[in-house]
């Protein structure tokens, strides 16, 4: 008897030895290891390895992985002509989605993945994963005139992103802060943008169609855009005085609040302290406390009201923000993260392919009807 479930919500479609999201004890896994013993002791790169690979590298392995990447960072002249040419008001993840389907355009190889070339898919999981971060910091910089600097190999990703956003190498902090954010984004199991690379690879097309497929699914507000609404209501409320009273008024039209609650969690998300020490540290070396402490007393009237939790756009929001990222940067932050889950994930499909093809429920009309020639239909 087919079971039916809306969203597909209980339902296991694959089995992955990635990451578990365990929601009733709030704790997220990567290959074997809780986010809390990787956070602060691994770099983003060493996560994308563990993704890729089932284990941490050796200094070895890591220094050849890395060279790997960063030796991947040019962008073919048509893509950062299209960077160039993009309407300056666009929306990021739009002009991030288009470039990365672009760089389809440019790579040589088969067409498709059908030939299973296990060199070939890699080689251009790297790819995507060494140029996105490069996409969205070139996009930027072109939309306010600004020049492009060429990209440079002694950087790591987290460090390279920020050099290229700003014209000028990040202080370490602030690339550790980036680099942590990241790790903490690289994956969440079954989750939708993850589920969409997982459907589309599986047809065997490219792996640069299944990564702009799950681009275009993370761009969604119920997704990826979260961060960018916490923002936007730190900014509504305006001052700590005003928490309370602004909550109350939004909780009494029944409003959702941003940052809050989870599908998964029901317990804390493990990613949201984390980042709430992180934003902590930040706020305090640039002496901005107050959005942390209206944060603060958000999450606490939240939690004693309604008994929810903050989730991991709560204070990432706040730290992108410390971080001087642009607001409509904080969804490709996320993007650029997630690569490493989305292209380990379209590894892992490959392994042991089979195509999606659920079931649907009929509710149309009974079968049966006969066709009326179109003249006489009313
Ligand atoms: C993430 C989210 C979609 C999860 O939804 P969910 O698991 O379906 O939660 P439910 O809608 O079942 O909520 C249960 C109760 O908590 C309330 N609730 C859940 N999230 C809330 C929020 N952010 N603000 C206010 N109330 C909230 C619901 O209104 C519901 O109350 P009710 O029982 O009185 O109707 C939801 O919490 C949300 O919209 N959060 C804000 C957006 C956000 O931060 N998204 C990023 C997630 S990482």
């Amino acid at each position: 008897m087919p079971v039916t479930a809306k969203g597909l919500e209980g339902i296991v479609a694959n089995s992955t030895r990635l990451s578990d999201v365990r929601g009733d004890v709030g704790q997220l896994i990567y290959a074997g290891y809780d986010i809390n013993e990787l956070a602060g002791k691994v770099s983003f790169c060493e996560v994308i390895y563990l993704l890729y690979n089932g284990r941490l590298p050796t200094l070895r392995e890591l220094g050849q992985f890395e060279g790997k990447l960063r030796h991947l960072r040019e962008l073919p002249k048509g893509v950062v002509d299209f960077l160039q040419a993009a309407p300056k008001d666009a929306v990021p993840m739009d002009v991030i989605r288009t470039a990365v389907s672009m760089l389809g355009l440019y790579d040589k190889g088969t067409p498709d993945e059908s030939g299973l070339d296990k060199n070939q898919i890699m080689r251009r999981c790297l790819d995507v994963t060494a140029k996105i971060g490069v996409i969205a910091a070139y996009y930027h910089r072109a939309r306010k005139g600004k020049s492009l600097p060429p990209v440079r190999s002694d950087l790591t990703e987290a460090e390279h992103f920020l050099y290229l956003l700003n014209g000028e190498v990040p202080a370490k902090e602030a690339a550790a802060t980036l680099d942590m954010a990241f790790v903490l984004h690289a994956d969440h199991g079954m989750n939708a943008s993850t589920f969409s690379a997982r459907v589309t690879i599986a047809t065997l097309t490219d792996v640069y169609s299944a990564v702009t497929a799950a681009i275009a699914t993370l761009k969604g507000p119920l997704h990826g855009g979260a961060n960018e609404g916490v923002i936007a209501m730190l900014k509504e409320i305006g001052s700590e005085d005003n928490v309370i009273p602004w909550l109350e008024d939004q909780l009494g039209k029944k409003k959702k609040i941003m940052g809050m609650g989870h599908r998964v969690y029901k317990v804390l998300d493990p990613r949201a302290p984390l980042l709430r020490d992180v934003a902590q540290k930040m706020t305090e070396q640039l002496g901005e406390a107050k959005w942390l402490r209206m944060s603060e007393k958000i999450a606490g009237y939240m939690k004693e009201k309604k008994d929810l939790n903050a989730n991991v756009d709560f204070y990432s929001a706040t730290v992108y923000y410390s971080l001087g990222l642009p607001t409509d940067y904080f969804t490709p932050v996320f993007a650029i993260s997630r690569t490493a889950g989305w292209t380990a994930h379209i590894l892992e499909q490959l392994e042991d392919n089979r195509l999606y093809r659920p079931l649907s429920e009929y509710t149309g009309p009974e079968v049966g009807l006969t066709v009326t020639p179109v003249e006489q239909r009313q």
